[in-house]
Parts: C-alpha cells; sequence; structure tokens
C-alpha cells in the first residue's frame, strides 16, 4: 500500500456509541478503546506518539506534558465534546496541531437538563425520592415537602450563548422571566424573541435573581467567574444550577453557602474536581448532583460522534474541519 493510501491512525481514548465506532473503523485506522478505562497520561503520551489524529475526550488531559510527546504525525485532535478546557490549546497551536470539537448537536440536550435541574431543586424532587425509597413517607400533608414555584420568577443565565438561549426558550415556558449577562450582547431579534434583559453588570444581576444558571464555557476568564465574594451576592432565596463546567463557580465556598442556607439550593451536574464532588454537598438535601450527564441522551452521543467523523474526514482529506476551535471564540 503506497503512503497515500495508508488510512490514517485514528486514536479514541474512550468507548463510542456502536455506529460511531463501526464508521471510524471503516473509514480510519481507528484504534478503538473498547474497555473504556480511562487513559492515564503514559497511555495519552504513547496514544500521542503514534496517532495521527488523536479522539479524546472531557475525561483526558490534553495537557503540554502529553502535547510534548506527540509524534510529527499527529496533526489533528478531533474531541467528542464542545468544551476544550481540557485541552492546551496554546501548546496545540504552537506545535501547528489543529483542534476540533463537536458543538450545536448537544444544545438541546444540555438545555433540557439544566431545565429538570431548576425543576428538581425548586421542587425537592430528588429529595422526595429518598424519602419515598427509605420507607420513611408517612402520607400526604398540606405542609409537606413545600418547594418554589418558578412561574413569575427572574431566571439569570450566565453565559448566553447556543445552550443559554436553548435554556430560555424552554423557562419562558415555565412561565419565567429571562435574564442574562454575556460578554456581547445578543442581536436585538433574539433579544425581543426571549423577553430576555441583558445585564453588563454580572454582580448587579447576582444580586437580584431567583434562580440562576451557569452556562458559559470555562476558559481562564470564567474560571471561577462565580467567586465567594460573586456568591454573597446571590439572595438567599435563590437557586443556582450549573450544566457547564465546575471550575467556574467556587465549589468550596458554594458548598459553606448551601449549609449555611445562604443559598437556598444548587443543581449541579459538573463539578470542580471531577469525578470528586465536595463531600460537603455530598450531606446537604437542598442540593441535586449529577454525574456531568448533561449531554448523555443516545441521539446527542451518536451526533457528537458523526461531527468528529465529519472533523477527521474532512481534515485527512486536505480541507479545513467544518469545527475547528479558534481560542479567540471561547
Ligand atoms: C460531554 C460536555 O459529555 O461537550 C461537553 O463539553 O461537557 C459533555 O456534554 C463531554 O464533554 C464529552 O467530552
Amino acid at each position: 500500500m503506497s503512503a497515500r493510501a495508508r488510512k490514517p491512525v485514528v486514536v479514541v481514548t474512550r468507548k463510542l456509541p456502536d455506529t460511531v465506532e463501526t464508521r471510524m473503523m471503516e473509514l480510519f485506522d481507528a484504534r478503538l478503546n473498547v474497555d473504556d478505562q480511562p487513559m492515564d497520561e503514559a497511555a495519552l503520551v504513547a496514544a500521542v506518539a503514534h496517532a495521527d489524529v488523536l479522539v479524546p475526550t472531557v475525561t483526558d488531559r490534553i495537557d503540554a506534558a502529553v502535547l510534548a510527546a506527540a509524534g510529527p504525525n499527529l496533526r489533528l485532535i478531533a474531541s467528542f465534546g464542545t468544551g476544550v478546557d481540557h485541552i492546551d490549546l496554546q501548546a496545540a497551536r504552537a506545535r501547528g496541531i489543529t483542534v476540533t470539537n463537536t458543538p450545536g448537536v448537544l444544545t438541546e440536550d444540555t438545555a433540557d437538563m439544566a431545565m429538570a435541574l431548576i425543576l428538581a431543586v425548586a421542587r425537592r424532587l430528588t429529595e422526595g425520592e429518598r424519602i419515598v425509597r427509605s420507607g420513611k413517607w408517612r402520607g400526604w400533608g398540606p405542609t409537606f415537602m413545600l418547594g418554589r414555584r418558578l412561574g413569575g420568577r427572574r431566571l439569570g443565565i450566565v453565559g448566553m450563548g447556543r445552550i443559554g438561549q436553548a435554556l430560555a426558550r424552554r423557562a419562558r415556558g415555565f412561565g419565567m422571566s429571562i435574564h442574562y449577562h454575556n460578554r456581547r450582547r445578543l442581536h436585538p431579534d433574539i433579544e425581543a424573541e426571549l423577553e430576555a434583559t441583558w445585564w453588563e453588570s454580572l454582580d448587579q444581576m447576582l444580586a437580584r435573581m431567583d434562580v440562576l444558571s451557569v452556562n458559559c464555557p470555562h476558559t481562564p476568564a470564567t474560571y471561577h467567574l462565580l467567586s465567594a465574594r460573586r456568591l454573597k451576592l446571590i439572595q438567599p432565596h435563590a437557586f443556582l444550577v450549573n450544566t457547564a463546567r465546575g471550575e467556574v463557580i467556587d465549589e468550596a465556598a458554594l458548598a459553606r453557602m448551601l449549609a449555611a442556607r445562604e443559598i437556598a439550593g444548587a443543581g449541579l451536574d459538573v463539578f470542580e474536581h471531577e469525578p470528586a464532588v465536595n463531600p460537603r454537598l455530598l450531606r446537604l438535601d437542598n442540593v441535586v448532583l449529577l454525574p456531568h450527564m448533561g449531554s448523555a441522551t443516545l441521539e446527542g452521543r451518536i451526533a457528537m460522534g458523526e461531527k468528529v467523523i465529519v472533523n477527521v474526514k474532512t481534515f485527512v482529506d486536505g480541507h479545513r474541519p467544518p469545527d475547528r476551535v479558534i481560542e479567540a471564540m471561547l
């Protein structure tokens, strides 16, 4: 076989849906992870040393040390997922490695999960479930398990990209008014459609909301965006949900405030040191905790895999892949 005809070696770090893996095997010299054992640094170093393309996920830390071991063939990192905070983009750029992600196809699923968390916290879903399962339920009572009504409340969305906007559409259906903080103000047509109020000052928005949702990417600029100081601005009756990245919130400060009921409740799908969760959070009844499953639908994961395939195929065919990550856009 000539070098030209050689299929690119595509190392996939985690188990992907079967249909995606089958297609990858047809198109590429795909090295799959059938056991789905997360790769440690040594395994990643070995992978980048011989791969033409690496397909990592959020569980792989592709830092400068790993990239320093990249062989001359590694030209593309086609990440399975939208967030790219697990990849050192500067180090990749310095080595001339293109990075792609899978935006768009997990927007609706993640917005569904944010809405589900808002409902779960406000209406005490998992707390109620625990009571039934524990056998401690003694029957209906007029003042038993009272939650808070969402209709008429103010939702403040931190980060009004695709997912933030999709959440706004859902929350409007529940009668909430939409407020948002974003570096860039939305186009007036979208603002009008969502009847959304833009807050230039995050601090001022935090102080006035009933529910807050984090929907921005984790970048150096958003690390601990909700710092201890900013969390203190939130009203004690308010709920906070996070389906973005744990690092955007100072998790230890949040846990302290939830324990002291300085914030009424939280719904967290992501954590600062995944899969570790601040032990204080585990003891609290006013939090709903999920294992980073915001985009976890079969449909979504297949669509993500298909996007990875398009990015890899386009790139190895010598064209610009559609989902190149440009640092300035983050
Ligand atoms: C993915 C996510 O499950 O896409 C993202 O940024 O957080 C999740 O929806 C995960 O990142 C896959 O790598």
